[in-house]
Order: structure tokens, then C-alpha cells, then sequence
């Protein structure tokens, strides 16, 4: 028996940090780059040995750490449906960059609980499988917000607040997202330290901060609804100056942001944690290709175009 499921990566349009302190923000998933896990039973091992060949790790499960991502998904999918060790090989891949504001723990994770519960017989629902992965997107960032889990698992575009049940974002035209990488990994779980460190020391600056961002948000929503990609263009890149503010901004995503718009780009903003990984760009068609060149000039090391359908 062999069964496999996928989970796409996501980037955040609007709202990073500000929505761990509640505010809201705005994710879409970016259904072309996927995390997979394939599971194939096999009666002859005597635990389930997993492999994840893009980060060179293979290990079996009875000898590792719970603490490590992958085995504390498997085992609070066991734990969760009270089922029996498998017995078998778990290769987990995926697509997407690591430590690149796109989503890649939570991903893998959605992929690994939702594949083992299909294979044990009972594929939880999204409730479970988001509620699961944001326990093991604890580890991964300390005190994450939950926007990665809800956007992953439902698969669909979502306005964000921490602790309230996901809300859809209707999309009014669709959205032509040209996302490109620095090329410099960061840790979430540092640049969220970090804006707490600096919101203890500059309290009321950073109150403003999360209160236009979150203003910001909610006007991106509308802009998306009615989808008029004009204004949505103008939140995101506004959204932008104040990331910088905030300190989680990067010379080089700055300078990336800039040649985004100087090549026509509707809008520009880092996306995620920032301190480096990925910035997107709203475009139109005809201006893909030229911003997505002048992405590569400027050093990006990498860079994908996704499109957010309208619904
Ligand atoms: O995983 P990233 O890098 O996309 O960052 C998540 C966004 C933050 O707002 C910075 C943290 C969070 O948990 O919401």
C-alpha cells in the first residue's frame, strides 16, 4: 500500500509581525510550489524510517528525537488518532526554499500529517490538520502567529487574526505574483524576537507601526475584493516602508523592492519574516517578464511567478 499527499507554500500579501500582536494580515497559498510526502507500507522494517532527501537527512523514527519537526508530526498524528507505529518508508520533498518566508515547515508538516492519517485510514480534517502543525510550527518559530498552518492547510486565501477561525478573502481579479530571492536565509523565529525587543524598548512607536500596517490590511482586502490591483499595489509597496521601519527589511530586499517598481512592477514588499528571504511584486502581464529580468540583475537567486485565481 503507497499513498501520498502535498501541501502548497504560501506568501504573506500584507500584515507580517504586526499579526502576532493581533492584527491582521492577509496570505495566499502558492498552490505551483508544494512540499510532498509518499508513504509505502513494508512489512519486513521494524519502524517507520523517514527520508528527506532535499535537507540530506534520513533517520528512523523509533531512534530520533521527538523534538524534531518531522517525528513530532508523525507522532502527534499517531497520538492524535490513537493508531499503531507504521511500519514502512516516508520520503517527505518539497519545492520550496527553506528559511524563505515561503511557508516550507509548515508545508512539509501539512503534507506529512496529511498523508500519514490518509494512510493509517482516516485523513483528518482541516481543523485537525492545521490545529497539529501549528504545535509543531512552535518549534520552528517560537510563538508563531498561526497565519502559515491556516493558509497551508486550507489552501485558499485567507484575512488573518490570531485566535479567530480563518476567513476567506474573496478575489476579485486574479493576482500575478512574481515572489524573488534574496538568496539570504533568516530565521523567523529570530526576526520575531528581534520586533519584540525593539517594540519593548519603543512601545507607542511600534503600536502606530502594527496600527497603520493593520489599516493597510484591511484596505488591501477591499482593494483584493473589488479586485482593483491598482490600490492593492500601493498598500503592499506602503507595506513595505513600514517593515523597514520596523527594522526587518535588508539592503539588498530594498534594493530588489526598487527595481520591482522602476520595472513596472504595480507594487513591492518583502514577504515573511524579512531580515532576508523573498520579496513579491504585483504585476501585470505584460510587465512579468520585464520585472521578473530586473529581479535577476539585481541579484535575486531565484525567482517564481504565481497566480492568485480570482474566486
Ligand atoms: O514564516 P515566515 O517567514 O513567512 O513569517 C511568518 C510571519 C510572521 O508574522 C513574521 C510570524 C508569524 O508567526 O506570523
Amino acid at each position: 500500500m503507497a499513498i501520498e499527499r502535498s501541501a502548497p507554500g504560501k506568501v504573506i500579501l500584507s500584515g507580517e509581525h504586526s499579526v502576532v500582536y493581533g492584527y491582521p494580515a492577509i496570505a495566499v497559498p502558492v498552490c505551483d510550489l508544494r512540499s510532498t510526502t509518499h508513504i509505502v507500507a513494508n512489512k519486513n522494517v521494524d519502524s517507520l524510517h523517514i527520508i528527506a532527501p532535499d535537507i540530506n537527512k534520513r533517520f528512523i523514527l523509533s531512534q530520533t528525537y521527538k523534538d524534531n519537526p518531522l517525528a513530532m508530526a508523525v507522532y502527534l498524528v499517531l497520538e492524535k488518532g490513537n493508531f499503531d507505529l507504521p511500519l514502512g518508508v516516508m520520503t517527505v520533498t518539497s519545492q520550496l526554499p527553506l528559511a524563505a518566508g515561503m511557508g516550507s515547515g509548515a508545508s512539509v508538516t501539512v503534507s506529512i500529517i496529511r498523508a500519514l492519517s490518509a494512510f493509517l485510514g482516516c485523513e483528518f480534517t482541516n481543523e485537525t490538520i492545521s490545529q497539529l502543525t501549528f504545535q509543531v510550527e512552535q518549534i520552528y518559530h517560537g510563538s508563531p502567529s498561526g497565519i502559515d498552518n491556516t493558509v497551508i492547510t486550507w489552501e485558499k486565501p485567507i484575512y488573518f487574526k490570531k485566535g479567530t477561525p480563518p476567513d476567506f478573502c474573496s478575489i476579485g481579479a486574479p493576482i500575478l505574483l512574481v515572489i524573488a530571492s534574496s538568496g539570504i536565509q533568516a530565521s523567523t523565529r529570530e526576526a520575531v524576537k528581534y520586533v519584540q525587543a525593539r517594540r519593548a524598548m519603543k512601545p507607542r512607536y511600534f503600536e502606530r507601526l502594527f496600527e497603520n500596517i493593520g489599516s493597510l490590511t484591511d484596505e488591501a482586502c477591499i482593494a483584493i475584493a473589488s479586485g482593483n490591483l491598482h490600490v492593492l499595489g500601493e498598500k503592499l509597496t506602503a507595506n513595505h516602508r513600514f517593515l523597514k521601519q520596523m527594522g526587518v527589511s535588508h539592503p539588498k530586499l530594498d534594493a530588489m523592492v526598487d527595481a520591482a517598481l522602476q520595472a513596472g512592477a504595480i507594487g513591492a514588499k518583502l514577504t515573511g519574516s524579512g531580515q532576508g528571504g523573498n520579496i513579491i511584486a504585483l504585476v501585470d502581464e505584460e510587465h512579468c517578464d520585464p520585472v521578473r529580468n530586473s529581479l535577476y540583475q539585481m541579484g535575486s537567486q531565484k525567482v517564481w511567478q504565481t497566480t492568485v485565481a480570482s474566486s
